[in-house]
């Protein structure tokens, strides 16, 4: 699960030291109350260091980061945004607040956005696209920046499941225009609930900074109550509890990141022989989160019939197919109307994720919780693949 596993001691006295320092848990004024701490601000400045980006911004989730985002890069009514048919609910409300249209791809074997399709689906309407990196693997930026700069296009990465995790030496978020991670309870580090943006860009720190918080321009040389303001904005600020513990969690990321990745290639390593399966594509196997094994059976029948004799074995999945519902475009009936074409299919990704096994990772795996899984997908493997 990350992060979560290791609340302890160190963010409980974080927490207790904004309470016992003057409990002001609003991120910005109130210098003397405070002792002059600044939580989220501190958070922000060591996300951005450890991103090796310019600017970070505190979010309250990842689904207001993402809107912050799309706000910062001017995307509004009439325009279109290029998503992923797999991804969380999310990625597409964020578009749909915006006023924008979702424009849905197919997905590829690496269960993230298409190049091709992305290509394929570009119109004049056009604005941005949303690579969205699910389950701690990188999408392939190298072809979705190739062409969003051929076509002219900002590219937002939605990193929600993907914090830590990088391609080709750069972590996902820092290669788009922008970029956006989710710190909600089951994410890769955790604030409760919680988000960052980073940018390299100025220009669209300074427009996040302003939406995220009604529009303040945030000038160091007036009160807060004389600030200026020239676009509208929101309240999506972060509080000084999740900046708090979002500082004690992130000095927790790469641990949950080795351990994962150390739990997940002892799985993948022992039930490689099993000759039917295929495992998931790794756009850069190095960047990997680690928090998911997914492998592919040879049809959908098979892998349905793989899921039940799991559940049996008592081994649960992660989103495929447990939650692939709230995870894949073709189940949103809710928001059909507002997706372009609502009556559109996407065969490619459909016969994918149906056949799909994501087997959940954390970071605290004992030895028999390991040989047990290892032991489990053996067993169904014989009586599904024969
Ligand atoms: C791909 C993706 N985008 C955005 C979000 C939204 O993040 P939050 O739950 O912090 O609002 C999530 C959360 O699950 C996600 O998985």
């Amino acid at each position: 699960m990350g992060g979560a596993e290791l609340i302890g001691g160190e963010e409980k006295d974080a927490i207790a030291e904004v309470i016992d320092r003057g409990a002001v848990l609003f991120r910005y004024g109130f210098d003397k109350q405070r002792h002059s701490i600044y939580k989220v601000s501190e958070f922000e400045k060591k996300f951005a260091e450890y991103s090796g980006v310019r600017y970070a911004l505190g979010a309250s989730s990842g689904t207001a980061a993402l809107r912050i985002a799309l706000a910062a890069l001017g995307i509004r009514r009439g325009d279109e945004v290029i998503m992923p048919a797999f991804t969380f609910v999310a990625t597409a409300e964020a578009i749909i607040e915006s006023g924008a249209t979702p424009v849905i791809a197919e997905i590829d074997s690496s269960l993230n956005l298409n190049p091709d399709d992305f290509e394929n689906k570009i119109t004049e309407k056009t604005k941005a696209v949303v690579p969205v990196h699910m389950l701690g693997v990188a999408a392939k930026m190298d072809r979705v920046m190739e062409i969003a700069k051929k076509h002219r296009l900002r590219v937002l990465e939605d990193a929600a499941q993907a914090c830590g995790s990088s391609f080709r030496g750069k972590k996902v978020g820092t290669i788009g225009d922008i970029g956006i991670y989710s710190f909600d309870y089951v994410k890769t580090i955790t604030t409760g609930e919680g988000g960052m943006l980073v940018t390299n860009d100025e220009d669209l720190y300074l427009k996040a900074s302003s939406f995220h918080d009604h529009g303040h321009e945030h000038q160091t040389d007036v009160p807060r109550g004389k600030d200026l303001r020239r676009e509208h904005g929101f309240n999506f600020r972060m509080s000084e509890l999740q900046g708090a513990m979002g500082i004690v969690q992130l000095g927790r990321l790469d641990y949950v990141i080795s351990e994962q990745i150390k739990n997940k290639e002892s799985i993948k390593e022992a039930i490689k022989e099993i000759r039917a399966i295929r495992f998931r594509e790794l756009p850069d196997a190095a960047g990997d989160g680690g928090d998911t094994l997914v492998f592919f059976l040879p049809n959908k029948g098979m892998a349905s019939n793989f899921e039940e004799g799991l559940t049996q074995e008592g081994i649960g999945t992660k989103i495929l197919p447990s939650a692939l519902n709230w995870h894949y475009v073709a189940y949103w009936d809710h928001i059909r109307l507002k997706i372009k074409n609502p009556n559109a299919t996407w065969p490619s990704t459909d016969s994918i994720l149906r056949q799909a096994i994501a087997i959940p990772i954390s970071v605290k795996m004992a030895e028999a919780e390991i040989e047990k899984i290892i032991s489990a997908v053996k067993r169904v493997a014989g009586d599904v693949l024969l």
